[in-house]
């Protein structure tokens, strides 16, 4: 393992899917702290609009890349976060086998970069780790449950090789490696046609639709809000002594679908009919992690509650259909809003 170069407090990090939801929140985050961030993206489920703030400033640069083709960067780098992954099932399922190699070839160039800057490495995994859980609530050590033939396989298989590979070099001494596994994350820029449960909700709720709720709605996930995470991400990668293993950043409180479309219900200020629909196969159960390790590794804890985090995501959504309504009303294919079209209410 190369010596890390960090002379200045300024670090020149890489972000692969920094234009995606939770991406495009870490490099405004980086940009704040004044670090140079190259933000690497092919905008399969991320927008360019996400990180418009920084398009053009010196300390961004974008490159419109695959990372499952070959990268190089010219400039040195410290640190590379790989976010870079669609993450909700109806996106990473519409090309499985791409899904598939941009968590294992992509994850691996991204690797064979770090190495080759002596950059240290965070990998965003996944509660999809885990499966349809039979522990409750889930640790790191938990080996989780999970069906390697279904059509989630090129998600939570792929994940689970991501961090094969990472384990690999990190036990080689190639590159230092810290593991998140991250639960359920929601917040402002996430997209109205991405299947995910909250935009789900949220989305129908200001269209005046009736809920799509899969099984009878006692399914339970846990909700963290989109900054949060964010500090979890950057204290998992600033933390001097690398992990033993996985952490896991989630937020621990748990709500089963039924009391969120309550919660979301209440907000708006609105009352919509239920449909239910059957659930999705190896949709699971229960969802609640286990924080203790972040806790004292990182000293790191969720403070958003639920309550308050669905405020700026509403308002995030009032605005995103305001605009499809005043700018295209045939709805761009971009920004369709499912409806019974969408093959599941995802935890990943
Ligand atoms: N949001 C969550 O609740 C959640 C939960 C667990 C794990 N994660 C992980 O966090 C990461 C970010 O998730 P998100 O919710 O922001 O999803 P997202 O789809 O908004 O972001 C993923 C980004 O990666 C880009 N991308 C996808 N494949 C790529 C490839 N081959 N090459 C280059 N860019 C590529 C997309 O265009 C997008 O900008 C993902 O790796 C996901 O697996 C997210």
């Amino acid at each position: 393992m190369q010596e890390r170069r960090l002379t200045t407090a300024s670090k020149r990090i890489l972000v692969a899917g920094g234009a995606g939801f939770i991406g495009s929140h870490l490099c405004d985050h980086l940009m704040a702290m004044g670090h140079k961030v190259v933000c690497i993206d092919n905008l399969q489920t991320g927008r360019k609009e996400n990180i418009r703030a920084h398009i053009g400033a010196e300390r961004f640069r974008f490159v419109d890349a695959d990372i499952c083709d070959p990268l190089e960067i010219e400039e040195p780098v410290d640190e590379v976060y790989n976010l870079a992954c669609a993450a909700s099932p109806p996106s990473y399922q519409a090309d499985p086998v791409h899904t598939m190699m941009t968590c294992v070839a992509g994850t691996l160039n991204l690797l064979q970069l770090a190495e080759r800057h002596g950059a240290r490495f965070l990998q965003a995994s996944t509660s999809e780790i885990y499966g349809d859980p039979e522990e409750h609530p889930q640790r790191e050590d938990y080996l989780g449950n999970v069906n390697c033939t279904g059509p989630r396989a090129c998600y939570d298989e792929g994940k689970r090789a991501a961090e094969a590979l990472c384990y690999d070099m990190l036990r080689a001494h190639r590159v230092d490696v810290r593991v998140a596994r991250i639960f359920n994350t929601y917040g402002p820029r996430m997209r109205p046609d991405d299947g995910r449960i909250v935009s789900n909700l949220i989305v129908q709720s200001l269209s005046g639709e009736a809920l799509t709720i899969y099984g009878s709605g006692e399914q339970t996930r846990s909700f963290c809000y989109v900054s949060d995470l964010v500090r979890g991400l950057v204290a998992l990668m600033d933390v001097e002594e690398t992990p033993d293993g996985p952490v896991n950043l989630g937020n621990p409180g748990e709500f089963t679908v039924n009391r969120l479309a309550s919660l979301v219900l209440r907000q708006i200020g609105v009352s919509r009919p239920v449909r239910h629909l059957p659930l999705p196969l190896d949709d699971p159960r229960r969802r609640r992690p286990h924080i203790v390790r972040a806790e004292q590794l990182l000293d790191w804890a969720p403070v958003v509650p639920l309550e308050e985090g669905l405020k700026p995501t509403i308002q995030w959504f009032r605005q995103v259909l305001g605009e499809m309504t005043k700018v295209d009303r045939a709805r761009p294919p971009h920004l369709v809003v499912p409806t019974a079209t969408v093959t599941a209410q995802g935890a990943t």
